[in-house]
């Protein structure tokens, strides 16, 4: 390596293999029954919860650690209206045919439509924007790297951290999301990748049995 400065590597828990395994499967089903939630009710949720949650997505590995996100907090309810009526106005040409046949069929098992009540309903939503310019330190304007993994990786982070606090979420995407700059005041420069819909589920919330199936561990590893 070349020189550069450094700290000791900091000690992990100490843990023999049985122990290992053990946390890597408790940790494993802890998030298996995390399922995304389309009913999602008005019940308020503690700012701190998210902020820690942010915290956690914000430790996230990123091209040359860059951290090249910024996460957007609406629940203000006006600012929550917006956006539903602007997401809601993308869905109806989407689902109306601009998804096209086979989209449309993949969705189908899901249930879902153009109606975005929780967007309005829930208590917050994050906006997940990934930053094409601005460098590891503040005030910098420098190019990022990867900016599409290092937000999907942090973005992966939040939702752990969410669902770790007994919250459920949302990851929702109307496509185009421009409107969320103006609606979130971001600059151009800032691209909207994301929204993660946040809160308590509706006591007669279900999930679509199609989101419960799971590829084995056979269909999706290989060992070589
Ligand atoms: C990048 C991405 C975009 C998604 N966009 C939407 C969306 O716009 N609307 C929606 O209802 N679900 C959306 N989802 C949720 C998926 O439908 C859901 O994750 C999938 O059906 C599996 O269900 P589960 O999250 O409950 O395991 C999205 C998920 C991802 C990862």
């Amino acid at each position: 390596m070349t020189p550069h400065e450094a700290i000791p590597w900091i000690a992990y828990p100490a843990m023999d293999d049985t122990q290992r395994i053990a946390a890597a499967q408790a940790f494993a089903a802890g998030i298996a029954n995390r399922r995304s939630c389309r009913e999602i009710g008005a019940g308020p949720i503690p700012r701190a919860v998210i902020e820690a949650a942010i915290l956690a997505a914000g430790t996230a590995p990123s091209g040359a650690n860059h951290q090249p996100w910024h996460f957007a907090v609406i629940t203000d309810p006006a600012r929550k209206r917006a956006i539903r009526e602007a997401a809601e106005e993308e869905e109806r040409v989407f689902y109306a045919g601009k998804a096209g046949q086979e989209w449309l069929e993949a969705l189908a098992p899901l249930g879902t439509d153009a109606d975005k009540g929780f967007l309005e309903k829930a208590p917050a939503i994050i906006a997940i924007f990934g930053q094409r310019r601005g460098g590891a330190v503040e005030g910098e304007m420098r190019q990022n790297y990867y900016i599409t993994e290092s937000v999907g990786i942090a973005t992966g982070f939040l939702l752990l951290a969410l669902h770790a606090a007994g919250l459920a979420t949302l990851t929702h995407t109307p496509n185009p999301m421009r409107f969320l700059n103006r609606i979130c005041e971001r600059p151009g420069h800032e691209k909207p990748v994301m929204m993660v819909v946040v809160g308590h589920p509706e006591p007669h919330a279900s999930i679509p049995v199609h989101a419960t199936r799971k590829k084995p561990l056979e269909r999706i590893s290989s060992w070589l």
